[in-house]
C-alpha cells in the first residue's frame, strides 16, 4: 500500500497546488480541512482535473492526520500552533511533518513582506516543539509559488529541504522531485528553516514590485547536490 500524503489546509492555494502536483505524479493524497465538506470539494476538483486513476480524498484535519504518517502543513501562521495542538494526539509515532508555513507579519495585521520573530527561531522549529517525541519535522516548499503549482507548466523553482532527521529529509526530497521542474536540495539542519521562511517574504516583495511569481534556483553546486539519492 503506498504511503498517503495528508495535506492539512489543502483547500488553500499552496496545499491544493502541492496536492494537485502529487496526484498527477501518481501519489495518494488526502486533503485536510477544518471542514470535511470543504476537503471533499477540493479532492473532487483534483479528481476532475487529473481524472483517470487519481487517488485523492478529503477529510477533516484530525481524521486526515490519523490516516497516514506523512503530513504536510499548508496553513497560515495564525493557525499553526492551534492546528498542531489539535492534531497532536492523532499524529502517528514516527510520522514526518512537512512544514511549509511562513510566519508572515500579515498574520498579526502587519506586512506580507516581513516575517515575525519566532521564539524558537522559525515556524518549523516551533512545530518541532509541538509534535510528539519521535515525530520528525522537515521544512520545505516555502519558496514554491502557489500560482505556479496550480498551473500546468513545470515549476521553475528549487526546493531546499531542512531537517534534523536525514532520512525524513531524504523522503521529502524524493517527494519534491516528483513535481516537474523542481530540484530538491539538502539544506541542512532544521534551524536553517528560518532563512527559507524569510526568503519567501523577499519573494513576495519581488512579486509585488515586478508583478510576477518568483522562485529560487541555487547554482554552482556539484550535480550530486541536485540528485535525489
Ligand atoms: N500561497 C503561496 O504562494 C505560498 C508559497 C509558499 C509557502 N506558502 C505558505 O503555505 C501556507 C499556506 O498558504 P496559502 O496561501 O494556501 O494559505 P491560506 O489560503 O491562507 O490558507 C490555507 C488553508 O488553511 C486553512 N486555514 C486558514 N486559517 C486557518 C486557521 N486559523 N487554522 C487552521 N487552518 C486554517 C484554510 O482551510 P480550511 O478553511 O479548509 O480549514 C485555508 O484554505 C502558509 O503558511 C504560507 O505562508 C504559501
Amino acid at each position: 500500500m503506498p504511503r498517503a500524503i495528508a495535506v492539512l489546509g489543502g483547500t488553500g492555494p499552496e496545499g491544493f497546488g502541492l496536492a494537485l502536483r502529487w496526484v498527477r505524479a501518481g501519489e495518494t493524497v488526502i486533503i485536510g480541512s477544518r471542514d470535511a465538506g470543504r476537503a471533499r470539494e477540493a479532492a473532487a476538483k483534483i479528481l476532475a482535473a487529473v481524472g483517470g486513476s487519481a487517488t485523492v480524498s478529503g477529510e477533516e484535519n484530525v481524521a486526515a492526520c490519523a490516516a497516514t504518517d506523512l503530513l504536510v502543513l499548508t496553513i497560515p501562521f495564525e493557525g499553526h500552533c492551534g492546528l498542531l495542538k489539535q492534531i497532536r494526539p492523532a499524529i502517528r509515532p514516527g510520522s514526518i511533518v512537512i512544514d511549509t508555513t511562513v510566519p508572515l507579519a500579515a498574520s498579526v495585521g502587519g506586512r506580507v513582506t516581513r516575517t515575525l520573530g519566532i521564539w524558537e527561531g522559525s515556524a518549523a522549529q516551533q512545530a518541532a516543539e509541538l509534535v510528539p517525541q519521535g515525530v520528525s519535522v522537515v521544512a520545505a516548499f516555502h519558496n514554491t509559488s502557489a500560482d505556479i503549482l496550480n498551473g500546468d507548466a513545470p515549476v521553475d523553482c528549487d526546493v531546499i529541504v531542512c531537517s534534523d532527521d536525514a532520512a525524513a529529509a531524504q523522503t521529502v526530497r524524493t517527494l519534491a522531485s516528483k513535481i516537474p521542474g523542481v530540484r530538491a536540495i539538502d539544506g541542512g539542519k532544521l534551524e536553517n528553516a528560518r532563512i527559507l521562511e524569510q526568503i519567501t517574504a523577499l519573494l513576495i516583495g519581488l512579486n509585488i514590485r515586478h508583478k510576477g511569481h518568483s522562485g529560487i534556483r541555487i547554482t554552482g553546486l556539484p550535480e550530486k547536490a541536485y540528485a535525489v539519492s
